[in-house]
């Protein structure tokens, strides 16, 4: 497989949206690009696993575009750490970079009230590219590392990443969480 730059990757994308692709079609296409973006990388910077323990993961910001409509980020996960359940209102397209990761989906009620019936897990190994699509109350979940060892995920979604909706499995309230970033390339 012939291997992408971060620029080439970042410059694919924009000439997708630049011909008005709908996000099914987005996220069909990034797909390979992803695949092709994780076989040019080894590891990302030592730099970005600074604060793990203080925090179970840190978001790394690799590129965000001047008019917002997409953002790349790496996720350097801790061991055993686990995101909140939540959703995505844009397209996203995340690809493992290394150690497997885990995604859990979740059924639940559209709005409002009732609890979120968990999914069996998903392995997702090195390599491996998974996506999500609007709307957001089919694609509610959280995403684990069950290593003991740290993990390096790679991420691309269709809006800055700087908002998240979390949910309480239990009740199925949702709450607005801002979202920072630890580091940037
Ligand atoms: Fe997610």
């Amino acid at each position: 497989m012939e291997s992408l730059t971060l620029e080439d990757y970042v410059a694919a994308i924009e000439a997708l949206i630049d011909e008005g692709k709908d996000a099914q079609e987005l996220v069909r296409e990034i797909v390979p690009l992803k695949q092709r973006l994780l076989a040019g990388w080894r590891n990302v910077p030592e730099s970005f696993s600074e604060g793990l323990g203080d925090v179970p993961y840190t978001r790394n910001l690799l590129h965000a575009d001047a008019e917002g409509r997409f953002t790349v980020m790496a996720i350097v996960w801790g061991g055993r750490c686990s995101t909140p359940v939540h959703d995505h209102e844009s397209w996203g397209v995340i690809g493992v970079l290394r150690e497997p990761v885990a995604v859990v989906n979740y059924k639940g009620p559209e709005e409002g009230h009732g609890n979120l019936e968990p999914l069996p897990a998903v392995t997702l190994d090195p390599g491996a590219v998974a996506t999500v699509v609007p709307p957001r109350s089919q694609n509610i979940h959280k995403m684990l590392n069950p290593t003991d060892r740290p993990a390096v995920t790679i991420h691309t979604y269709g809006d800055p990443a700087k908002l998240c909706r979390v949910y309480d499995p239990a009740t199925g309230r949702t709450k607005q969480m801002e979202l920072q970033f630890h580091h940037a390339l």
